[in-house]
């Protein structure tokens, strides 16, 4: 709904996008020194304290694996998990946790995905993110690789990818094929830029946003998404039962 503001222009009625009641997030960067997210097991617990006072009861904690970057290994951050759930323990912070992965997809991924099992979660699905200047030469490529192995792509943040802005009938035709789409709360409400919350808005209002995520790296960003407001128009479309986030 819009309403008449001052001087006659127009405003829309603002919801707190946490009234979703969202208790799941499958997209965050909380293992301690294991990407560019948090730098230290304190810093880990504070944010995740924080994400359970937003209603959060259960977070599938996924660190970059960028070969050159960052490095990670299955086991290594299974480790580093398990070293944060005893903190969480010895401080009665009680959240379910989990790990899985945010892949970014290169040559080696696309190899490994035919040859390594891989870090998912709910069923097989598996995060991927792209570059955000360059589309990658073989996506389609990558994509049916991961789809004759049995995993399910899951494309995180869709709407940060520039070079595909204009590209409104790729989108729809990625998701047709079976691509789940992740959109980060903070592109909703225009925290990267204004033609990111373009895209994140338009793929929400034409039903391709399977699962809404923090992407959260630090206090900043917990910051930015507790005080999150949308449009009520925006949150009836993200409140209509599509979202997977609670099914995790
Ligand atoms: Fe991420």
């Amino acid at each position: 709904m819009a309403f008449l503001g001052l001087f006659g222009k127009k405003t829309e009625q603002l919801v707190p996008l946490r009234e979703l009641g969202l208790t799941c997030d499958m997209h965050s960067h909380l293992i301690p020194n294991a990407d560019d997210g948090s730098k230290s097991l304190e810093e880990s617990v504070s944010l995740i304290k924080g994400m359970q006072q937003l209603g959060y009861k259960k977070l599938i904690i996924t660190p970059h694996f960028m070969t050159g970057f960052y490095n990670n290994t299955a086991d290594g951050v299974k480790k580093k998990l398990e070293t944060l759930k005893a903190e969480l323990a010895r401080q009665s912070v009680d959240v379910e946790l989990d790990v899985a992965a945010e892949y970014y997809i290169d040559y080696d991924f696309m190899h490994d995905v035919s040859k390594k099992p891989m870090l998912t979660f709910g069923g097989k699905r598996l995060l991927f993110e792209c570059s955000f200047t360059n589309q990658h030469r073989n996506f389609d490529e990558t994509v049916f690789e991961m789809q004759i192995n049995g995993y399910k792509p899951v494309l995180a943040h869709p709407e940060r990818y520039l070079y595909w802005h204009n590209c409104h009938s790729l989108m729809q035709e990625f998701h047709d094929r079976g691509i789940l789409f992740q959109i980060n709360i903070m592109s909703i409400i225009g925290a990267y830029s204004p033609s990111v919350k373009k895209m994140a808005r338009w793929l929400i209002e034409n039903d391709m946003c399977d699962f809404l995520g923090t992407d959260l790296h630090n206090a900043n960003h917990l910051a930015a998404i507790e005080n999150a407001m949308i449009p009520a128009k925006l949150f009836e479309k993200l409140n209509n039962g599509s979202l997977l986030n609670n099914s995790l």
